[in-house]
């Protein structure tokens, strides 16, 4: 990623900073992993909706996935064709539903029966016929932070395997849904590809097993979860997209005419994003020493929420003085904090930081807690 330092010494922090030309980089990328393969990327769109990066993304010929009626609307209103859309999501009210058969979108996941039903009815009293994948939360522990595990019986995502027989029968009898998937989403931030191993050989023997029951399906979406790397942004800029999609090339056995989908959100934007703050204060208290940043839990809640770690980079400090400090934010809790013994060059006021990987669950999971302001946005072409 490159700082270009003078212009963000003109911002007003905190502000958002992307690097649109390794955006670029990274979708090259991804890209060419996927070509001349039945293969098709939807980006997540919940990691990060910048109008900015969805038109790079957009451009890029990807598909989005969403999670709500707001994200479908976004990315219509972004130009993102209908036909690239799946819609997601275990509580998808009426009126959601409503606007997402209105656009006539690719592929509801769906997420339990009675959504089944309430999508076949609100569909029929448009004449319409909506195009489903049923989720299968298929018991696979992702090994990530517990929050973002989502493919285990106790999660709330997804029908179980010993429901789904049930389901798919009848998803074949309603009249106004026509069953064209099987969709997945086992967790997110996976840095160890063993589960994403075990998810083929799951779908390998659901496939022949439904097979043998006369279900031939077009989709099989498998979700998104790549992990990146969080402490060390520089060497790993762009994710490992040839390991990941080699264990499906290798491991899934798609049929004649059938469709891979995937939905990957953090692996494609985390790493051109960072959230640049300015020094307030450093303050030396009895047994530390705190670099008091403009930025707060309210800009940035992964360290907060998920008690994540992101590399914390002085930008305009010099480098042959260093010094531990505790990056934390103004905000009156103590979870509201960026790094607890981050080692630094010298640290004075008005210093510029970077809190790198913060392109994917930065932004848009912002808050406006203790009546702050929404950050900044710069964005370098
Ligand atoms: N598909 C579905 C159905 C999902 O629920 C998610 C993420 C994705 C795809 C994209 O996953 P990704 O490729 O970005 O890992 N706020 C948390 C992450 C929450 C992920 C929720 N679902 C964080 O900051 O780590």
């Amino acid at each position: 990623m490159i700082f270009p330092i003078e212009d963000l010494k003109k911002q007003d922090t905190p502000c958002y900073y992307y690097d649109l030309q390794l955006l670029r980089r990274t979708l090259t990328s991804l890209n060419a992993e996927i070509a001349g393969w039945p293969y098709y990327v939807h980006y997540a769109v919940k990691a990060n909706a910048n109008p900015v990066l969805l038109n790079e993304i957009r451009q890029a010929g990807l598909g989005v996935d969403c999670v709500s009626g707001w994200e479908v609307q976004r990315v219509v209103e972004n130009g993102f064709s209908p036909e690239k859309i799946v819609f997601a999501g275990v509580g998808k009210t009426d009126k959601e539903i409503n606007y997402t058969l209105d656009n006539d979108i690719f592929c509801f996941n769906v997420e339990s029966l009675p959504e089944l039903e309430v999508i076949d009815q609100l569909a029929a009293q448009k004449g319409k016929v909506a195009k489903v994948a049923i989720r299968i939360n298929p018991n696979i522990d992702a090994h990530t932070h517990k929050y973002i595990t989502t493919g285990l019986n106790e999660n709330k995502f997804g029908i179980t395997l010993d429901m789904l027989d049930g389901v798919i029968n009848r998803a074949l009898e309603l009249k106004n849904v026509s069953l064209e998937g099987i969709h997945f989403h086992i967790g997110s931030q996976l840095t160890d590809m063993s589960p994403y191993k075990m998810l083929c050989d799951t779908i390998n023997e659901l496939l022949t097993n439904l097979e043998s029951k006369g279900v031939m399906l077009k989709i099989v979406n498998v979700g998104g979860g790549l992990g990146i790397d969080y402490d060390n942004p520089d060497e790993h800029e762009v994710p490992d997209f040839a390991g990941f999609f080699s264990i499906f090339k290798t491991g899934l056995q798609l049929r004649q005419g059938q469709q891979l989908h995937f939905e990957l959100g953090r692996s494609i934007v985390a790493q051109c994003g960072a959230l640049i703050t300015r020094v307030t204060f450093v303050k030396e208290a009895k047994v530390k020493k705190f670099a008091i940043v403009d930025a707060g839990m309210s800009d940035l809640i992964r360290p907060a929420l998920y008690q994540a770690h992101h590399k914390i980079q002085n930008l305009t400090g010099d480098d042959n003085v260093t010094c531990h400090y505790d990056v934390v934010g103004p905000i009156c809790e103590s979870s509201d904090c960026f790094g607890e013994d981050e080692l630094l060059p010298k640290v004075t006021r008005g210093d510029l930081l970077a809190i790198r990987s913060a392109g994917a669950y930065g932004e848009i999971m912002a808050s406006r807690y203790n009546c702050r302001p929404f950050a900044n946005v710069f964005v370098k072409q």
